[in-house]
């Protein structure tokens, strides 16, 4: 019987380090240790054997039990690890391939598109472009930008605050926020460059809005003029040449006071409906659903540099003197791009620009 039993364990020794397989490995186990195999059934008989047998039979079936177990579990690591390897290996997909079917080349996205178009519109005026950070302070987003202490957007829930372990105590000028405009690239802007200054500043803004005229992330297109004789007319002849650029040669604008913290005066700006002619309702006689009948569609928020925002550039980064509001003067405008999108190409919601349904997107660029 012992003899029996070493046999087996030779055997199974052999074929076991000859499995090329886990599947095959997975069959020894099963020939060898399983519940019908010889060995353990050899086992469960020990305690019919004679009592003096049983000692050295129950010990050798045993070990040569535990033994092959020992080397079915060493070899499957050794075989698994190999196999994960091939697989992995087999598995690579070669990412520059073109897709199954090949998709044809893509466009600019909406939203890039009018971007781009609204740099040009303003290049073409003899602006130059210029970006900065998202990630803003609350100096150049709030303070330097002449808002009050109490101002609104200030509030922890208006404005997307970034929460440091060991950051700078919460509204003090160096905290973090997503910026909530561009604006803040004004004073940056200031800082790098002497005046006389011509920027636009395109960009991501963030406030914690979310509904269907609101996305918590969208994008802004800021200018900036300051220069020695600049006056509300220039603003408002720079903005006539944006309106008609975008939205039709037969268009006016109009301006509306208003209040910014860092523009004085400040306004909105109107431009024409060019879907009704700035007649309010259409050729039948019905309302005009663009402009509500209003016949002037709100575009932007813009103003007169106010002389207090200069305060906050005292010299530039090239050690030229700053800006002194006695000598320079200068306008400012913020512009939406969602806005100036949907306008321009009809889009009835907000979320159409960001849901990424190519059936959508592919009508533009
Ligand atoms: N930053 C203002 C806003 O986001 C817009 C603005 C820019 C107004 C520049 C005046 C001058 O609402």
């Amino acid at each position: 019987m012992i003899e029996r039993i070493e046999a087996l364990r030779a055997q199974g020794q052999d074929a076991v380090a000859a499995a090329s397989t886990s599947e095959a490995l997975e069959e020894l186990r099963v020939r060898y240790l399983g519940r019908k195999a010889e060995l353990p059934q050899m086992l469960r008989g020990v305690a019919q054997l004679p009592p003096d047998e049983r000692g050295a039979v129950g010990r050798a079936a045993n070990q040569a039990r535990q033994a092959l177990e020992a080397l079915i579990d060493a070899r499957a690591g050794e075989l698994g690890a190999g196999e994960l390897e091939t697989q992995l290996r087999e598995d690579t997909v070669d990412v520059t391939l073109p897709g199954a079917p090949v998709q044809p080349v893509g466009r600019m996205h909406v939203l890039t598109a009018t971007q781009r178009l609204l740099e040009d519109i303003f290049l073409g005026l003899g602006f130059t472009v210029l970006e900065g950070p998202e990630v803003e302070s609350v100096h150049y987003n709030f303070d330097a930008l002449n808002h009050t202490p109490t101002h609104p957007a200030r509030a922890r829930t208006d404005t997307f605050y970034i929460e440091r372990p060991q950051g700078p105590q919460p509204g003090s000028p160096e905290e973090l926020v997503l910026r909530t405009h561009t604006s803040p690239m004004q004073i940056r802007a200031m800082e790098a460059h002497p005046p006389p200054l011509y920027v636009v500043i395109p960009g991501r803004v963030y406030r914690p809005d979310s509904d269907a005229t609101h996305t918590p992330q969208f994008h802004q297109v800021e200018g900036l003029a300051v220069d020695e004789d600049i006056t509300l007319a220039d603003l408002k002849g720079t903005l006539l040449a944006f309106a008609r650029a975008t939205f039709g040669e037969t268009r006016e604008v109009r301006l509306r006071p208003h209040f910014f913290p860092f523009t004085e005066p400040s306004v909105e700006v109107d431009v024409s409906c060019f879907h009704c002619e700035g007649k309010g309702f259409l050729r039948d006689g019905t309302r005009c659903y663009l402009c509500k009948g209003e016949g002037w569609l709100e575009v932007l928020g813009a103003g007169e540099v106010d002389p207090n925002v200069y305060a906050y550039v005292p010299t530039t980064d090239h050690n030229a003197p700053g800006y002194d509001p006695e000598k320079v003067r200068g306008f400012a405008w913020g512009l939406g791009v969602e806005r100036a999108a949907m306008l321009m190409y009809g889009v009835p919601d907000l979320r159409l620009l960001y849901a990424n349904d190519l059936r959508f997107l592919e009508q533009f660029g």
